[in-house]
């Protein structure tokens, strides 16, 4: 056993027992992060503090939601939003923060596609980015069909009808999902159960994942520069902190994020307290009803450019074009075949590929948004084709890029 000494302060009181030191050296004050590299590396910790916002929000809705059909509506729609004090601001801020992590998501994962923050030993922290993405996704569908409205129930129903795999015809697996033959008692309570407990647990053991990936090839930089991190921290340890190319993380990068954060925060509380219907979908506001079909069914704005994906095919083909874009981005480090890590605008062809991308993907987005006729149809075929295409090209662009 360690020899214990009589201790100076609590904190020298702790780190004999906790090696309390030693933690706050390797996660803050001798965590190096490049100087190079702008607000948008901010994004990351935006996240993380929203996820706190949403649990912290979620265990106040959690005191008085009902997870039955007969009571979930009302306790949703009466209870909070109306009887209990300041229930309101608690959904308003949940619902906004659920639809504004997906807009966040959609920026820090553009922002390491532009820079290239997925390869050379950064693989693992795209991977479990995107393991991310695929728990916040389930976190959120699963939150929807929580007050049981008309949304919640008809989505659940689309969703789960998935499962059957079209031709396939597998009734029984969607029926297993369900727990019935149409969402009722059952399903409610099993997503519910999804939502409170389990893919929080697993989203806190991912985020871990996901910091404990970027100890060792650090944060990528504005430039792709490749930073002897040991030489330049050692520098900055020495005394020449100008000189140095790399800054600590306590307090020296996070005072950048602290106000990146600060004015992210504005902006959500304005949303929050000003302009919070576009999170609140109007046709959730009547109770579900499982004899009338609302006239168009569509998932919230983050899922449309995907579900786009579906719908200029015919059952089967649809599918496999849905489970498609669910699955490739995971696999972009290893489809990116050049070894340049660099912004794409540095990048030849790869730069016309990300544009294309990103615009394609909004253009998806609107798509799936507008009923399936006419132009729009026509449009959303050429995105879902031009979205297919580009992981085809992806490898054949990037091999022919020159070494740099
Ligand atoms: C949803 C919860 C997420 C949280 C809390 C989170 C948090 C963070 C943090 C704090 C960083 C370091 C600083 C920064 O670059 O912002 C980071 C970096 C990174 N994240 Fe995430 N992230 C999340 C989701 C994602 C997703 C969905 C992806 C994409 C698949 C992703 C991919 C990356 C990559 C590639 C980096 C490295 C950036 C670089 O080296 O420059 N993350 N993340």
């Amino acid at each position: 056993m360690a020899k214990i000494r009589k201790a100076t302060s609590v904190g020298d009181w702790l780190d004999q027992r906790l090696a309390t030191e030693t933690i706050k050296k390797v996660m803050a004050t001798e965590y190096w992060i490049p100087k190079n590299i702008n607000f948008l590396w901010a994004m990351g910790m935006v996240l993380a503090v929203l996820f706190l916002l949403l649990v912290i929000s979620g265990i106040f809705l959690l005191m008085y939601y009902k997870p039955d059909t007969a009571l979930a509506f009302d306790s949703v729609n009466y209870t909070i939003m109306a009887e209990v004090g300041y229930g309101w601001l608690w959904r308003h801020i949940h619902a906004v923060g659920s639809s504004v992590a997906f807009l966040i998501i959609y920026i820090h994962m553009f922002t390491a596609i532009y820079y290239g923050s997925y390869k050379n030993g950064r693989e693992m922290i795209w991977i479990s980015g995107m393991v991310l993405f695929i728990l916040f996704s389930t976190a959120a569908f699963s939150g929807y069909m929580l007050p049981w409205g008309q949304m919640s129930y008809w989505a659940g129903m689309v969703i789960t009808n998935l499962f059957s795999a079209g031709s396939l015809e597998l009734h029984g697996v969607v029926e297993w999902i369900r727990g019935d033959y149409v969402p009722g008692d059952a399903f409610l309570t099993r997503f519910f159960m999804i939502h409170v407990l389990l893919i929080p647990l697993v989203i806190m053991g991912a985020i871990g994942l996901h910091f404990g990936a970027l100890r060792i090839p650090h944060v990528n930089n504005q430039d792709g520069e490749e930073i002897d991190f040991d030489t330049e921290s050692a520098k900055y340890l020495a005394g020449d902190t100008k000189g140095s190319k790399v800054m600590r993380f306590q307090f020296d990068f996070l005072s950048k994020d602290i106000f990146v954060l600060g004015v992210f925060l504005v902006f959500f509380f304005y949303l929050v307290f000003y302009n919070f219907t576009f999170a609140l979908d109007p046709v959730n506001l009547d109770p579900a009803n499982g004899l009338k079909t609302p006239p168009h069914i569509y998932p919230e704005w983050y899922f449309l450019w995907s579900y786009e994906i579906l719908r200029p095919f015919s059952k089967d083909a649809g599918l496999i074009a849905f489970g498609f874009a669910q699955v490739i981005l995971v696999f972009l480090p290893f489809l990116d075949r050049s070894p340049n890590v660099a912004p794409a605008n540095r990048r030849g062809l790869f730069a016309i590929w990300f544009w294309v991308l990103l615009i394609d993907m909004i253009t998806l987005t609107i798509m799936g948004k507008l009923p399936p006729e006419g132009i729009f149809n026509v449009i959303g075929a050429a995105a879902t084709w031009t979205f297919l295409g580009l992981w085809v090209v992806l490898p054949i662009i990037t091999m022919l890029e020159k070494k740099k």
